[in-house]
């Protein structure tokens, strides 16, 4: 089967939980590999697990999975797989989220793991010829205090982190409970997002703009409630990381076709296509792209758009961001049937910014 245009666009994948990109195989075999007693020993009795009612109910299956990570190596192992795949989706830069968090409370170090996800991280960069950086979640239902504990401790790792990111149960845990939390994070000189407006409602969008000062909002889809917050995202041009199937998957929407991500595009905001945690939510980024253009009537034009916003919407230098963008225009720019091009270019075939 010929490349489609999702194939070919080089993109940026910029909502992804590591601990959530773990597939049901290496579960399994991370359990055996560090002599736990795991509750499932089949891949059919791990799977039936997967079916949510919403994120606690996710959160319960995905907190249980990761007991399976215990080591540097597991870290290292589950962060190179996941840029080995989404490599093949033509994702050249990722920024990908961690929670010490939860493996402190696993009773893992958080420094051991952390140390396992940058190694990964930069021998896949090496080896794909990708760029990429971690932001570091707090979990918001650990609460405040403890997540300005686990800031502190990760200070000395402050040069190899990106940004700082919350993330776990929303509704009932509010941004602006984080504010010292985040005051730390932009002191360190760190860039900040928030999960905000997946189940919780659209005062947490505000919350997470004016009280955090975020530099980007993870979901924020409920911000179509109200009207005078789409403006203002749209007018601020503040990047929105949507995860489409995870939002279907966790109930946020009752199916994609009701899903209100082209109609947000459409209204000029700056929204962007991730997978949030793709194996159990059906897919990749690309799978993502591809069931919102199935369901929802993406144009090209409009998928390329999104490619573009994802770049836009990164943490890259001005210049890095320029030199993806050309690559955009070089690979798909111009529509394959205007040029009268069939361009592909497999990865790694000499269109490196
Ligand atoms: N952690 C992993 N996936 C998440 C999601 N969809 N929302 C909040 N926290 C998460
Ligand atoms: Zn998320």
């Amino acid at each position: 089967m010929s490349p489609t245009l999702i194939d070919r666009l080089p993109k940026a994948e910029l909502h992804i939980h590591v601990e959530g990109s773990i597939e049901p195989d290496m579960v399994l075999a991370l359990a055996e590999r560090n002599g736990l007693d795991f509750p499932h020993k089949s891949k059919a009795g791990l799977l039936a697990t997967y079916e949510f009612a919403n994120l606690a109910g996710f959160s319960a299956v995905y907190a249980s999975n990761s007991c399976a990570l215990r080591t540097e190596r597991d870290f290292y192992d589950l962060t190179y797989s996941y840029m080995r795949r989404v490599r093949e989706d033509n994702v050249i830069h990722a920024e990908i989220a961690f929670a010490p968090q939860g493996a402190s409370h696993r009773n893992v170090a958080p420094e051991i793991a952390l140390e396992g996800v940058l190694a990964a991280m930069d021998d896949a960069k090496a080896a794909f010829g990708m760029t990429g950086g971690v932001i570091i979640g707090c979990q918001r239902h650990r609460g405040a205090e403890a997540g300005l504990n686990m800031l502190r401790r990760m200070k000395p790792y402050r040069d190899r982190i990106m940004a700082l990111g919350l993330a776990s149960l929303e509704v009932g845990h509010p941004p602006r409970l984080f504010l010292r939390v985040f005051e730390e994070a932009r002191d360190l000189g760190w860039k900040t997002v928030a999960h905000a407006g997946e189940e919780g409602p659209p005062e947490y969008i505000w919350e997470a703009l004016d009280i955090l000062k975020v530099d980007r909002i993870d979901h924020g889809v409920r911000c179509e409630e109200d009207p005078r917050l789409v403006r203002r995202l749209a007018e601020e041009q503040v990047p929105l990381t949507v995860c489409p199937l995870s939002n279907i998957y966790l109930k946020v929407f009752p199916a994609l076709r009701e899903h209100n991500i082209a109609r947000l595009l459409r209204a000029g905001l700056l929204v962007t296509v991730n997978s949030d945690d793709p194996p159990y939510f059906g897919g990749y980024v690309n799978a993502n792209y591809a069931a919102c253009r199935d369901v929802l009537d993406l144009s090209d034009e409009e998928i390329i758009q999104l490619g573009r916003n994802s770049f836009i919407a990164s943490f890259l230098p001005e210049e890095q961001k320029c030199n993806y963008l050309a690559r955009i225009d070089r690979i798909v720019g111009a529509a394959p049937e205007a040029s009268g091009m069939k361009d592909v270019a497999p990865i790694g075939s000499g269109d490196r910014a």
